[in-house]
């Protein structure tokens, strides 16, 4: 089975011909296209609202176009909250899901009105002397044991609940709402992100379950009416040819089930928020590189111009994203495709059939829209590659440049200045 690409050879050779390879494209009208299905899944929900999680891709140019269709983000950094205010946001539109929380970055949250989400029940003291508490506070829940379909929801990515750092447990989460409220706080959320990557159709009502149960539980021995559940990311997509993509609208109505037999039924309403990364751009962002070398050793290799330092998924977790050899089909032949990092990991794909490729052939390495030029590093001092948007005309927008020698000494010999012949 095969994936398809939304640009031609052509399109791709004058991209390369512009501004060079690697480089990222993300696709815009299949980003707005899932956007709106997110959006019309949870249509029946007063206040839904997908707070794009910008780690997945912390680009504003993306965080604009997604802020312009009504979505809002979830940070977790100085640098995340200072993109979403630029991209126009404040208020309600971002949630703040950190952990081991800097007073710095307490005091941007609550100056941008953000809702502060927080990780632990000590932190309560942290934001009080940082910022002041806020009218708005959120609680992180971390049920511990979390089983979608009678299984644990475990994943490389997260882990297990219990081995996960994120969250409190629920004895913690019922006091730390008892103190907040002491404290004055009015208005409050929930937040649980139980798996990452999921592609089980149940996870979200499942966690819908157990999260508004708990709002239950907390109305009923605390009086506290739980206003928004946030129930992060995690929602997966088919990264392998053979997988299945999920059915958003079918999500949203299970979870909808849900909320009339568990909110309505009680007289209750309360605003869901989903931190939507992966689901909503990660199928749309694709990794553009060029073939520089073919080796035969004991192994086929191609070499090509992207490393680990653009996309280091593939290294990190041994994940799998599709590859294409852009305009060939004939060939096949076992290779291993890997960048130019002095570490055996640098591969983006290992004992993979893909048709005979030549020097200067056009590489796409697909579902790299999320996580992918965000993970991102500087190891063997490469410059980590750019970023284009392709418009629905298919014309593209330089989004993001390509970093440059000046970019990566510029923090360098501070006093004196670093200066170097290139
Ligand atoms: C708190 C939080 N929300 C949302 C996300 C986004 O997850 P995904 O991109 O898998 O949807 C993450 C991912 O790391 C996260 O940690």
């Amino acid at each position: 089975m095969q994936k398809t690409v939304p640009f031609s050879l052509k399109q791709a050779q004058t991209w390369r011909d512009r501004f060079g390879t690697p480089i990222y494209v993300y696709d815009e009208a299949g980003i707005r296209n899932t956007v709106s299905d997110v959006q019309k899944a949870f249509s029946w929900n007063k206040g839904f609202t997908e707070c794009f999680a910008v780690k997945a891709t912390p680009t504003p140019a993306i965080i604009r176009l997604l802020a312009s269709m009504g979505c809002g983000t979830d940070c977790a950094s100085i640098s995340e909250l200072v993109i979403s205010k630029a991209s126009g946001l404040s208020g309600r539109k971002i949630m703040f899901t950190s952990n081991e929380t800097s007073a710095e970055a307490y005091k941007k949250a609550v100056e941008l009105g953000a809702i502060v989400n927080l990780d632990d029940i000590t932190q309560i003291e942290n934001l009080e002397r940082a910022a002041g508490i806020p009218d708005t506070v959120c609680l992180r829940y971390n049920p511990g044991k979390f089983e979608i379909n009678g299984k644990s929801a475990t994943s490389s990515i997260m882990g297990n609940q219990a081995d996960s750092k994120y969250g409190m447990t629920r004895e913690q989460v019922f006091e730390a709402y008892r103190i907040l409220k002491e404290k004055g706080v009015s208005h409050f959320g929930l937040h649980c992100m139980a798996a990452s990557c999921s592609l089980d159709s149940v996870y979200y009502p499942t966690l819908a379950e157990m999260m508004f149960s708990l709002v239950l539980e907390v109305r009923q021995k605390l009086g506290i009416e739980i206003e928004i559940t946030d129930f992060g990311g995690g929602v997966g997509i088919p990264y392998r040819p053979e997988q299945e993509k999920l059915d958003i609208i079918s999500i949203g109505e299970a979870v909808h089930d849900v909320y009339d037999r568990l909110i309505r039924a009680n007289g209750m309403e309360v605003a869901i928020y989903t931190e939507l990364g992966r689901f909503v751009t990660g199928p749309h962002g694709y990794l553009v590189t060029s073939v520089r070398g073919l080796k035969h050793i004991y192994k086929e290799y191609v070499g090509v111009d992207a490393t680990a330092c653009d996309l280091m998924r593939p290294a990190m977790y041994g994940a799998y994203h599709h590859i294409t050899v852009l305009g060939k089909e004939k060939e096949p032949i076992k290779v291993d495709v890997c960048g130019s990092l002095c570490e055996n990991n640098d591969k983006f794909a290992i004992d993979r059939i893909l048709p005979k490729a030549d020097i200067g052939d056009i590489l796409v390495i697909h579902d790299a829209g999320a996580h992918g030029r965000s993970m991102g590093y500087n190891y063997n001092g490469f410059l980590r590659c750019g970023e284009l948007l392709m418009h629905a005309d298919g014309t593209v927008s330089l989004i993001r440049r390509s970093e440059s020698l000046d970019d990566l000494f510029a923090t360098f010999d501070v006093d004196e200045g670093f200066s170097y012949d290139a």
